[in-house]
């Protein structure tokens, strides 16, 4: 269904479909461009498609010795090797499966001294290494794409953000307990996701029927973060439930 100027739809009919559809998007971008600067999404809804993702690396498909990532968001306050950890949720999916240099990964540093330098920071690396080529993005119940909760500015960088307590009800399911959740995240801004060269959204599921709705029915607004892709000129949103 085509109901925006810019946003390309694919319906699928199950999860396995949206996760090869997403993988082979990928793969595309890959072959196209080796040294490709890949932005990484964390999260139940893309674990099949690091499945795809790898399965296809295994084959011979692709290499990522020349690509360089960055994830959307991290946790403050817990260590890279913490089980709930984005870094160590990237490291089980992918990076340990495949042959990309650790010094090409790049997650922000929630457990950084000085947080607002490190979101800054991060934003510099992500632009010194000419900008995101292909980004994945999930999308909260709320709406919202990295942990840029509703409300966040439309010209937001690299930034910290208080979790809402919706996100850290939904999240809690990753730990013992919901009050383990952190309270705090450091997240690529909209601005930094919307320079991002080509967007892919994936959202699988009956809970995220509305959020898609959405972006397919309601204009552009500030309320719901996810609306901002109606402006980017290259977005691809799989979706199904
Ligand atoms: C993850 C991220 C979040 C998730 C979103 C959906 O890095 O930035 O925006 O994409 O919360 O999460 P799942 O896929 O678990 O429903």
């Amino acid at each position: 269904m085509i109901n925006s100027k810019q946003i390309r739809w694919i319906e699928v009919n199950d999860y396995q479909e949206m996760s090869r559809q997403a993988a082979s998007l990928f793969e595309q971008q890959l072959l196209r461009k080796p040294d490709s600067v890949l932005g990484l999404a964390t999260g139940g809804t893309p674990i099949g498609f690091y499945e795809e993702l790898v399965r296809k690396y295994k084959q011979g498909a692709f290499s990522f010795s020349e690509v360089k990532t960055f994830n959307l968001d991290e946790y403050v306050g817990l260590a890279s090797n913490e089980s709930t950890s984005y870094h160590n949720y990237m490291e089980e999916n992918l990076f340990s499966q495949i042959d990309i240099s650790p010094d090409n990964i790049h997650l922000p540093n929630g457990l950084a001294k000085d947080l607002l330098a490190e979101c800054a920071h991060y934003e510099q690396l992500i632009q010194q290494n000419g900008g995101i080529d292909l980004q994945l993005l999930g999308i909260g119940v709320n709406g919202h794409i990295g942990f840029n909760e509703p409300g966040t500015s439309f010209q937001s960088a690299t930034h910290i953000v208080t979790l809402a307590e919706e996100t850290r009800i939904e999240n809690s399911k990753y730990f013992h307990t919901k009050q383990e959740v952190p309270r705090y995240a450091i997240t690529m801004g909209i601005e930094t996701i919307m320079q991002a060269k080509q967007i892919v959204l994936l959202a699988f599921g009956e809970h995220k029927v509305a959020s898609i709705k959405r972006i397919q029915q309601d204009g552009m607004s500030e309320d719901f973060p996810a609306s901002c892709l109606k402006e980017h000129p290259n977005v691809t949103i799989i979706y199904g439930k």
